[in-house]
């Protein structure tokens, strides 16, 4: 059977978050430059989504560009800018055709002014969609997005709107750029690597974590439905025993039956 086959469409998880590692070192091995690896990435981003889409997951969220990469050659900087806005540009027709919306957390202010502009645009347009949301991590570190929800708190504090005992883990949430969205219950990081590398920090409290040595450009549908059957394998705990968790299980299916 086809590992899409083998998916069961009720234990999806319904927001899958994706750290895209390896377009350097993919395009080394190739001899070519490091932006042909991150122009081939763009590819394994289309396909990755599409896989989502047809499986019905509801959120992705997929590190683009973290904070830290602002500090990367200027040339490396520039060609991943002009790729994005090209991605997008090309790629609205795949949206729409997929009821794909798209949204996009971090700094955004500190992107190039076209940038804005494109994602802007694709965010409107896209925004009658009802399918997968698909969420651009951009200019995004988790360390910068709770300094910035400490300063939020922190002004409703001092201007007398928010009684310090009154903050709990709510009132962190509420200020996440992430806020609409539910926290991943699943993340996928290839390459190799086994860091979170300032990623979604406080919402992947609970998530699975799947990494796996393909690198990013090689990533397909299938490398996709794969790490997806591995997280339908898994049994998310919560804190819980295991005993308590199947006998949760066996509650809900009575009261379901
Ligand atoms: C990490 O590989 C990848 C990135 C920093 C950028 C990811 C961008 C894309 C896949 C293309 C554009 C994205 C969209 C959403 C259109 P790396 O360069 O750190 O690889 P390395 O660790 O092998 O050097």
């Amino acid at each position: 059977m086809e590992l899409k086959e083998q998916i069961n469409r009720k234990k999806l998880p319904v927001h899958v978050a994706v750290i895209m590692d390896g377009n350097g070192r993919w395009a080394k091995r190739q001899g070519f430059t490091r932006v042909k690896g991150h122009e081939k990435g763009v590819g394994a981003v289309r396909d990755t989504v599409e896989a989502a889409a047809e499986l019905g997951i509801k959120y992705m969220t997929m590190y683009a560009f973290s904070t830290e990469n602002w500090n990367r050659p200027k040339y490396e900087i520039d060609a991943l800018m002009k790729l994005l806005v090209r991605s997008i540009h090309d790629e609205m027709k795949t949206l729409m055709d997929n009821n794909i919306r798209l949204e996009a957390i971090g700094d955004l202010k500190s992107l190039p002014v076209k940038s804005q502009r494109e994602l802007k645009k694709a965010i409107q347009t896209t925004s009658v969609n009802t399918g997968l949301t698909l969420i651009l991590a951009l200019s995004y570190s988790s360390r910068w997005e709770i300094v910035e929800a400490a300063r939020e708190i922190a002004g409703k504090v001092a201007a007398g709107k928010l009684k310090p005992e009154k903050i709990d883990i709510h009132t962190v949430t509420a200020s996440l750029t992430t806020t609409d969205f539910p926290d991943p219950e699943f993340l996928i990081r290839t390459s190799g690597e086994y860091r979170i590398s300032n990623f979604l920090l406080w919402q992947i409290a609970y998530a699975e974590l799947y990494f796996t040595p393909v690198l990013w450009p090689d990533f397909t549908k299938e490398e996709f439905f794969k790490a997806i059957l591995e997280f339908q394998h898994r049994e998310r705990r919560f804190g819980l025993t295991s005993e308590q968790i199947n006998g949760l299980e066996v509650k809900k299916k009575h009261k379901t039956t």
